[in-house]
């Protein structure tokens, strides 16, 4: 019997991560958060003072990286053995890894890492191009997104909850910039695959998007 993969794609802070975690963990399935992925090459990177156009240090470092996800902790992740937890959620790593996944090279290294994931009972894998290029046989593929300024102001709101001084409208021109780049991008760009199914998320709560997820797994 085959691996049963749902892909989840969309723009940052549709509530892809939140939502993929949630039916991983009521379906018991495995989860590969890609963004995190992007995000400890990014942090590799800045720690080795690898500047972004060094494209062969870069693929070697993303060849070279131990990753380790730490089971059900919320984006808890080792690299190279310590703990890059607090470096994960910065706008800085968001910002440079959206750079770096710009690069072909780069996305074709990290290609079979994420395949790596699909194992039994069964995976949901969260990204850009998950439905489209990493597992496109995937049975159940979703694209997650909701408006700019709803997305904005959940990341401001979560800053705001961490203690973080945030605003509003830097958060907002932030994200439209990274969204233009991540759609805009030769390769892997991101756009819903044929079969997927469209939600916006920008009036519903998560409760009822797991739902609806769900019930098409169901
Ligand atoms: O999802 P997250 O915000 O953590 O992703 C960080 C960046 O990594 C995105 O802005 C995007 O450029 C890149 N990414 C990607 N393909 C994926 C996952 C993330 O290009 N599958």
């Amino acid at each position: 019997m085959g691996v049963p993969i749902l892909t989840i794609d969309g723009p940052s802070g549709a509530g892809k991560g939140t939502v993929s975690r949630l039916i991983a963990q009521k379906l018991g399935w495995h989860y590969l958060d890609s963004g995190a992925i992007y995000r400890a090459l990014a942090i590799a990177i800045t720690e080795r003072a690898i500047p972004l156009d060094d494209i062969d240090a870069i693929v070697n470092a993303a060849e070279d990286m131990d990753l380790v996800f730490e089971c059900d902790a919320k984006r808890h992740i080792t690299l190279d053995g310590h703990d890059i937890s607090h470096l994960l959620g910065l706008e800085s790593t968001g910002n440079t890894a959206s750079k770096i996944a710009a690069i072909p090279e780069i996305r074709a290294e990290l290609l079979h890492k994420q395949q790596h994931y699909k194992q039994l009972p069964g995976l949901v894998a969260d990204g850009r191009d998950m439905g489209t290029v990493i597992f496109p046989e995937a049975q159940y593929k979703v694209f997650l997104t909701a408006s700019a300024l709803t997305r904005a102001k959940r990341r401001y709101k979560q800053l705001k909850e961490k203690g973080i001084d945030a605003n509003l409208s830097k958060i907002t021109a932030d994200i439209q910039e990274r969204d233009q780049r991540d759609s805009e991008r030769e390769f892997s760009p991101l756009i819903p695959a044929k079969d997927a199914v469209y939600i916006d998320s920008s009036d519903l709560s998560i409760e009822h998007v797991v739902e609806e997820v769900l019930s098409l797994v169901r």
